[in-house]
């Protein structure tokens, strides 16, 4: 982790306001963006680390806890709730077995997250799969294409 680490701050070092393009960064290479990223970019930058954790809890782009292999991501913004995407949420949650505060797998194998609009309201409720999108997102559909990943991933 550690060349990562200071492979990214050698891109970013000499740009001012970089916090962004910093996490970015580093969450593209390495999945998410662990403590240890934070503290080392906050001394090396002089920037409090405070800066960094408000920008990476702001956007919801940014995932401070390791993600599962496959990324399901529920929409639950005004249209997708009214649509129902709880049922679905509580579906998928089931389905993999998450108590309500873990959202990955205890093998590593999925991550659910929930996030606001995804900009596709006229065909609530929206889930993604790995960023394949299920439009008026039926239970069993997800569920279905769930057991079909979770099947691949066995076979392999
Ligand atoms: S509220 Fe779900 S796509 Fe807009």
């Amino acid at each position: 982790m550690e060349s990562i680490l200071k492979e990214v701050l050698l891109r970013y070092r000499s740009e001012n306001g970089s916090v962004v393009s910093i996490l970015q960064d580093t969450q593209s290479q390495l999945g998410y963006i662990p403590q240890e990223a934070i503290t080392y970019f906050a001394s090396e930058l002089n920037i409090p680390e405070s800066r960094f954790y408000g920008v990476a809890t702001f956007y919801s782009q940014f995932c401070l806890k390791p993600r599962g292999k496959n990324i399901i991501t529920a929409c639950c913004g005004t249209a997708c709730h009214v649509k129902g995407v709880d049922k679905v949420v509580n579906a998928v949650s089931r389905r993999l077995r998450l108590s309500d505060n873990d959202h990955t797998t205890s093998d590593g194998e999925f991550t659910l997250e929930k996030v606001a609009c995804l900009g596709f309201c006229s065909i609530a409720p929206v889930v993604l799969i790995n960023g394949e999108v299920f439009g008026k997102a039926a239970v069993e559909k997800v569920v279905k294409k769930i057991d079909s990943i979770a099947r691949k991933d066995d076979e392999r």
